[in-house]
């Protein structure tokens, strides 16, 4: 089968048996569906994050750039690379740990990001966010060391291969 044939049939959404093109593209298993949502969620981090970035340029004040960038790089940046390692790496990772780890993420990335708008937005004193972005912040590394521990613990190389 050549590869616009295999990708055709893949499209069709049936089970393919055999390997190859057909094989991997199927591989919408669990994991992918986790990569899928980092993906949606790192996109809706870049509009947020870009839009701020617009609005900095525009009203020439600079006084958001910490939470522009950490709304890009931790929520864009991080979810879409998180979103990669679920589609290439990780095969059949184990649901619990998937999930808490993506919950964790999200939730450490948006009370980052709102956190850090309502500080350099003079919204709310240090006093009150010190303690909640140090939560939070805690979080995202805790995300990123559970993550760790899935690519280690149930890591594999997803090889798509021409031949049908
Ligand atoms: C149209 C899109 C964007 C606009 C208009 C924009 C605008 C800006 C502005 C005005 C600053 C402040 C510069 C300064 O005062 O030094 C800034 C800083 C920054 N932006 Fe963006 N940005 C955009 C996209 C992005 C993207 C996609 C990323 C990352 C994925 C990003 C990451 C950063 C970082 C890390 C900084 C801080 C740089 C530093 O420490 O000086 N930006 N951006
Ligand atoms: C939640 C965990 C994180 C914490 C607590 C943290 C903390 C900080 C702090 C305190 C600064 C200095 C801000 C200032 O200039 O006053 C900073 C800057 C920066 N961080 Fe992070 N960071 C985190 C995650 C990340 C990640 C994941 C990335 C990249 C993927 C990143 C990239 C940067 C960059 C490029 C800057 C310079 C731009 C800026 O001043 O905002 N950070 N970060």
């Amino acid at each position: 089968m050549n590869r616009a044939a295999a990708i055709a049939r893949n499209r069709s959404g049936r089970q393919q048996p055999g390997g190859g093109v057909s094989r991997a593209l199927n591989e919408w298993g669990t994991s992918s569906l986790d990569g899928r949502k980092f993906l949606i969620w790192a996109l809706g981090y870049a509009a947020v994050g870009i839009s701020l970035g617009l609005y900095m340029a525009a009203s020439q004040n600079h006084g958001e750039l910490v939470t522009h960038a950490h709304i890009l790089l931790v929520g864009f940046v991080l979810s879409l690379v998180y979103g990669i390692i679920h589609k290439l790496w990780l095969e059949k990772p184990n649901r619990a740990i998937a999930n808490t780890q993506f919950v964790l993420h999200q939730a450490a990335a948006v009370t980052v990001s709102v956190g850090l708008f309502l500080l350099y937005g003079g919204l709310a004193t240090e006093a009150t966010l010190s303690p909640i972005l140090g939560v939070a912040s805690a979080a995202v590394l805790l995300g990123m060391l559970l993550m760790l521990y899935l690519v280690v613990r149930f890591g594999s190389g997803k090889v798509v291969t021409e031949s049908a």
